[in-house]
Parts: C-alpha cells; sequence; structure tokens
C-alpha cells in the first residue's frame, strides 16, 4: 500500500510576540525565523519520521529548492513536486509566550495544481493506497473524487476550514483528522461528544478523530467512542502539533496498531512537538516518541 500527500508546501516567517496583533496596533516582534512548513509539507515530515515511506505532491515557486531538499533529507519521494515561476507559499505566524500561535496564509504555488498534474500523480496509484489531503491547495474538490474512482482511501485533515471544504464531496473520505474549531464549523455542535455524533450521523462510513489540544482526542467510528488525554508539557510553540498528530497517527493505522495505542502515540509526539519552536523543526523522530512513552509510563 503507497501512501501519497497531495499539499502544501511553505515558507513560515515565525515572528515572537508578546501577544497578537490586534486591529489597527502596530507591534514590535522580538524574533523572527524563517523556516519550512505547510500543513501538507508537515504531515509528510511526520510520515517519514514516523517510519512510513511517502510521496508528497504539489507545487513550489522560484525559491523552492529549501523545501525540496529538506524533504529529500527527511527521505520523501518529491517525484510528483513540481515548480512553477513565481513565489512559493508562505505563512506569516505569530507566536506568543503561552507558544499560541495565529496564522495568516499566502497559497502561492500552492494554489497553481493544474488537472493535467493531478491526473498524472494520481495515475501512479490504485486501489487501497492512501490519499491524505488538507486544504492549502486548490482542487481538493478533484482530487477526492479522482481518488475515490480509483478506489484509493481518502484521508483528510479540511484545514483551514472553508466553504471550499464544504463543497468538497466529504462522504468519500474514509478518516477526517479535525480539531475542535473545524468540529464546531462542520457540525454546528460545541461538545465534542455533541460533534462526534453528528459528524457520524453525517458520514457514517468514516472514522472521525477530534484533536483537543492540551485536553486529549476522541475518536469515533460507528457507536465505538475512544477519548485519550493529552500529555501535560510546557508549551514553547504549538504550530504543527496537529500535523504531528496526523502523521504519527496515520503511520500507526498503517503499521496496524490498536487505536488507542495509535491515538496516545500520535499524542506524544504533538507533545514534543509544542516544546520546540518552528513547524517541521519541531516534528520528533520514531525513537523520541518511544522515549517520550516509556518516561511517561514508568513515571506513572
Ligand atoms: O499547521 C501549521 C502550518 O500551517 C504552518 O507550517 C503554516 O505553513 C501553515 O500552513
Amino acid at each position: 500500500m503507497k501512501v501519497l500527500n497531495f499539499g502544501s508546501l511553505n515558507y513560515d516567517y515565525t515572528y515572537q510576540v508578546s501577544h497578537m496583533v490586534r486591529p489597527g496596533e502596530t507591534l514590535s516582534s522580538s524574533d523572527l525565523k524563517v523556516r519550512c512548513g505547510g500543513k501538507g509539507f508537515n504531515q509528510s515530515v511526520a510520515l517519514a519520521r514516523a517510519g512510513i515511506a511517502v510521496s508528497h505532491a504539489g507545487m513550489v515557486g522560484e525559491e523552492g529548492d529549501m523545501l525540496l531538499t529538506f524533504c529529500r533529507n527527511e527521505g520523501i519521494d518529491t517525484r510528483f513536486v513540481r515548480s512553477v515561476p513565481g513565489k512559493s507559499g508562505h505563512a506569516i505566524i505569530q507566536v506568543n509566550p503561552q507558544g499560541e500561535n495565529c496564522i495568516l496564509l499566502y497559497g502561492g504555488a500552492n494554489q497553481q495544481n493544474t488537472r493535467e498534474q493531478t491526473e498524472e500523480v494520481l495515475a501512479a496509484f490504485g486501489p487501497g493506497d492512501i490519499l491524505l489531503l488538507q486544504n492549502e491547495v486548490n482542487r481538493v474538490r478533484e482530487l477526492m473524487e479522482e481518488a475515490w474512482k480509483r478506489g484509493m482511501r481518502i484521508v483528510l485533515n479540511p484545514s483551514p476550514c472553508d466553504e471550499k471544504i464544504l463543497s468538497c464531496p466529504l462522504e468519500k473520505t474514509d478518516t477526517f483528522l479535525i480539531n475542535e474549531t473545524e468540529g464546531c464549523e462542520l457540525s454546528g455542535a460545541e461538545e465534542p461528544e455533541e460533534i462526534l455524533d453528528r459528524l457520524l450521523a453525517r458520514f457514517p462510513q468514516s472514522k472521525l478523530v477530534l484533536t483537543l489540544g492540551s485536553k486529549g482526542v476522541w475518536y469515533g467510528a460507528e457507536a465505538e467512542r475512544i477519548f485519550v488525554p493529552a500529555f501535560s508539557v510546557q508549551a514553547v510553540d504549538t504550530t504543527a502539533a496537529g500535523d504531528t498528530f496526523t502523521g504519527y497517527y496515520l503511520s500507526g493505522v498503517l503499521q496496524g496498531l490498536p487505536v488507542e495505542e495509535t491515538l496516545r502515540r500520535a499524542c506524544a509526539a504533538s507533545a514534543l512537538a509544542v516544546m520546540k519552536e518552528g513547524a517541521a523543526d519541531s516534528i520528533p523522530k520514531k525513537e523520541e516518541v518511544e522515549v517520550f512513552l516509556r518516561i511517561r509510563e514508568t513515571a506513572h
């Protein structure tokens, strides 16, 4: 079974701020770092660091070399990443002293994927293969429809959650990975259990993973419900915590681990990610996750 992640590749401009800038305010930042990121990119890095072979597809601009080199150094297959004239995608990220973030996206090359490209990429995959998607590239709808026809399993992280994602054939999703805000938007409910119930009533064939940040994570499929609490850690930067979770969750599924163990590993990986600055740079390797889990288990 092969794994294709068709997703964004961004340069992240991360500014350290005392608080998130308010309308009309001019705010000085105390630090700027430019690093590799993008929800798609981060999720491929998480999969690779979790030990899963992944092909990444997408588009970079003229200055995309650093993104491609990073992928290749992680062992990610970049045959399906194309270059176009113009700017790569980028994100302006504010991080406050609590490690929380605000993200402003510029799509750039991520929004220039073509029909010819999506068809060519998907032609290399078939029944049972995984298509991992987020909502930072164009053509998500087409990708879902075409992958479904090919018998691929669609794993969707509908982030950012906007009108475009609502018009996609969401019922074709095998597994949704969503956070609380996305869960509220998709279901109209506010309580986690209500979000699960409503979304699973609407998408009865799907599995749903609802992440709640420092509170933990819910899993639902048909009538089954599992809750796993988060690990308590000191957060310095929560950027890419969800992406780390997604990559590690999917790796556990692909390795055939039980759901509860998969959720626990993914929680451990994202706990490690929030203790480090950056997006892809903060994603732990599987050995680090194993050590963390052993330490936490012996502490109890
Ligand atoms: O999920 C974190 C990511 O969101 C960042 O790396 C940024 O590029 C945005 O895509």
